[in-house]
């Protein structure tokens, strides 16, 4: 995930050290490469804009491109993290205008990029990368070259980016930064003698701990001795008191939360915002449909939390697009499949990280055939998307905590989308819900999955059921119950519980199931099956369908809502979004019980995050 900051000061003076190790509180992040910028006050300088930037680790390129020698009244520094466009000098930010006498960096994802950057070139301006940072400095080029001042131009500039964003800009004249705030995060530091903007606090919090926060669709210019907030939409100003912050930096870098699990997992409605834009205006979706759609054979392969993603994508490629996909774990798929692979077939690899070696041994087996391979992860760069024929990234920026959620759910989010795509027009999902379904999830199952693990927490061993498209999500909540908390859980099909694992069942033995509106009266049997014989059955499902006595009712006479002794209530929403949905209060559950168990959930004993080992 990228990480922006800027500071602006009284005189010119050394910066370089400064910008360093703001970009070393970033890199937590992740990040591919780093640029600095330095601007001397008025012009004045040889040249008033220092830029030096490539691809690398900050010390690494620091020694190279020597950015501790910097100096300036203004600088700017940034990590990259490539979602779209190789990590590459030229495409590392910051970036200049045309003549040179602009410079700025961003964070987050200007989905028209591509359409931007023809229409700069059509007007003569000098576009150098790929990358939609520079976008942003061109789009402000634009309307300050036709007189407007900076805050009017960035404004008007905002009119015509789509995208979630924030990103700092400065001119050469003049002793100030601009930034604005437009989806991704941005707050401000007010220190003794200069000001700061940074994408997250760590970077700001070693020079002050006075922090104004900023919200999406403002705008905000700094002096060094004062900073000034305006509406984006009719550039008002703001009037609002900066806070102290008294958290420490551990905090600061977890963004307030008390382990990055959480910080993650409340990231999930932003990370899957981010994702829809990326994919409505990626000219990457189209191919990859291509060749879902003419596969002979398609089977969707990974390990772990990657292969619970697949079960739910071909569950939603089987339901919306009428698409036969066979999820498998990758061993299996190089041992039972990769022989009988032609070219008219297609894999799909997903993988967070692009780099586990039970997928690239599975990659190098399909290989040998011409099938075709397309790849699904989040690391930009991995080998996985190197192998790829074709490759859609999840757009998560960095995962840090070993148990996946963020990256689980945008696999589901975009299993759901190309289903969506290929599937009949008038049943389309509404996308534009999506990422406030998901806010609402965290919202209203937090509390409720909080008791759910204290119901779970004596126990060491318990099952996760789930049944058509909730099976992957009932395997994935096992998962991460397992990673985090140590106990046993078994995910498995819930029809499957009758025919062995239900002798296991004593009084108040816990059996979580996982239900989407469509099979409610296949699972309320699954779930009686466990209240009769004294077992503590624990729901996560939408509003009771049978409770409502639609068509469900009809062919059941008992209520899940009757058999259940927890209900962990979704909202309401379709089949295929409650699958999707279902897996966050799974999340939280894992997450509550570790926490009680004096477990660090970021960190599970004997795990890594990559495993590339066979
Ligand atoms: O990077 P990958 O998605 O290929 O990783 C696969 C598994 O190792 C991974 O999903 C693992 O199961 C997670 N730590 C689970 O939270």
């Amino acid at each position: 995930m990228c990480g922006i900051f800027g500071i602006v000061t009284e005189q010119n003076q050394p910066l370089g050290k400064i910008l360093v190790e703001a970009g070393q509180r970033l890199s937590y992040r992740g990040y591919d490469s780093i640029g600095c910028a330095t601007i001397a006050s008025d012009g004045r300088g040889t040249p008033a804009i220092d830029l030096r930037k490539d691809t690398g680790k900050i010390d690494e390129v620091n020694s190279r491109l020597n950015f501790e020698e910097m100096s300036g009244q203004r600088g700017i520094v940034q990590l990259r993290w490539a979602t779209f466009g190789s990590p590459s000098q030229v495409n590392s930010q910051p970036h200049l205008d045309s003549d040179g006498d602009l410079v700025g960096a961003h964070n987050g994802n200007i989905v028209n990029n591509v359409s931007l950057r023809e229409a700069f070139v059509k007007e003569g301006m000098t576009v150098r990368s790929s990358n939609d940072g520079e976008s942003c400095v061109h789009a402000v080029e634009r309307y300050y070259d036709q007189g407007c001042d900076m805050v009017e131009s960035i404004r008007r500039a905002a009119r015509t980016l789509q995208g979630d964003y924030a990103f700092v800009i400065g001119h050469q004249e003049g002793d100030t930064l601009h930034a604005i705030k437009q989806g991704s995060g941005l707050v401000v530091g007010i220190a003794e003698g200069a000001t700061c903007v940074s994408s997250d606090l760590p970077s700001i919090l070693p020079l002050t701990n006075k922090i104004l926060r900023m919200y999406d669709g403002e705008i905000v210019t700094l002096w060094h001795d004062r900073v000034e907030l305006r509406r984006v939409d009719d550039g008002t100003l703001i009037e609002r008191e900066p806070e102290i912050f008294t958290e420490g930096m551990g905090a600061a870098e977890k963004g307030g939360y008390p382990h990055f699990m959480l910080k993650e997992i409340h990231e999930q409605p932003q990370v899957a915002a981010e994702l829809i834009h990326w994919l409505d205006a990626s000219p990457h979706v189209a191919p990859f449909l291509e060749a879902l759609t003419s596969a002979r054979r398609l089977y969707l392969v990974g390990c772990g939390t990657s292969y619970h993603a697949c079960l739910v994508g071909a569950a939603y490629l089987s339901r919306l697009a009428g698409l036969g996909a066979v999820p498998v774990l990758a061993p299996q798929f190089t041992e039972t499949m990769a022989h009988t692979l032609g070219p008219e077939d297609t894999i799909v690899f997903v993988s967070q990280s692009g780099e586990t070696k039970d997928v690239l041994n599975a990659l190098k087996a399909a290989r040998r055939s011409e099938a075709r391979i397309l790849g699904v992860l989040n690391v930009i760069g991995a080998t996985l998307m190197l192998a790829s024929d074709h490759y859609l990234p999840l757009a998560c920026g960095y995962e840090i905590s070993v148990p996946a959620t963020k990256t689980y759910l945008n696999q589901v989010v975009l299993f759901l989308y190309l289903a969506d795509r290929l599937g009949r027009p008038g049943a389309r999902i509404d996308w534009a819900q999506v990422p406030n379904l998901i806010a609402e999830t965290l919202e209203l199952t937090n509390e409720p999955a909080r008791r759910v693990a204290e119901v779970l927490n004596p126990f060491d061993e318990m099952y996760y059921l789930g049944y058509g498209s909730t099976l992957g999500v009932a395997l994935e909540g096992a998962l991460k119950l397992k990673e985090i908390t140590y106990a046993h859980c078994e995910g498995m099909l819930s029809s499957e519980f009758k025919h062995g694992p239900l002798s296991a069942v004593y009084d108040g033995y816990p059996v979580l199931f996982v239900t989407a509106p469509d099979d409610a009266a296949m699972m309320v049997n699954h779930v009686n099956e466990v209240a009769c014989r004294g077992g503590r059955s624990i729901v996560v499902a939408g509003e009771d369908p049978l409770l409502r006595g639609n068509v469900m009712g009809e062919i059941s006479e008992s209520s899940m809502g009757e058999s259940a002794h927890d209900y962990l209530l979704l909202p309401s929403a379709g089949h295929e979004l409650t699958a999707l949905l279902a897996v966050l209060p799974l999340q939280l559950i894992s997450y509550h019980m570790s926490v009680a168990r004096g477990i660090d959930p970021d960190f599970p004993r004997n795990l890594s995050k990559t495993l590339t080992v066979d």
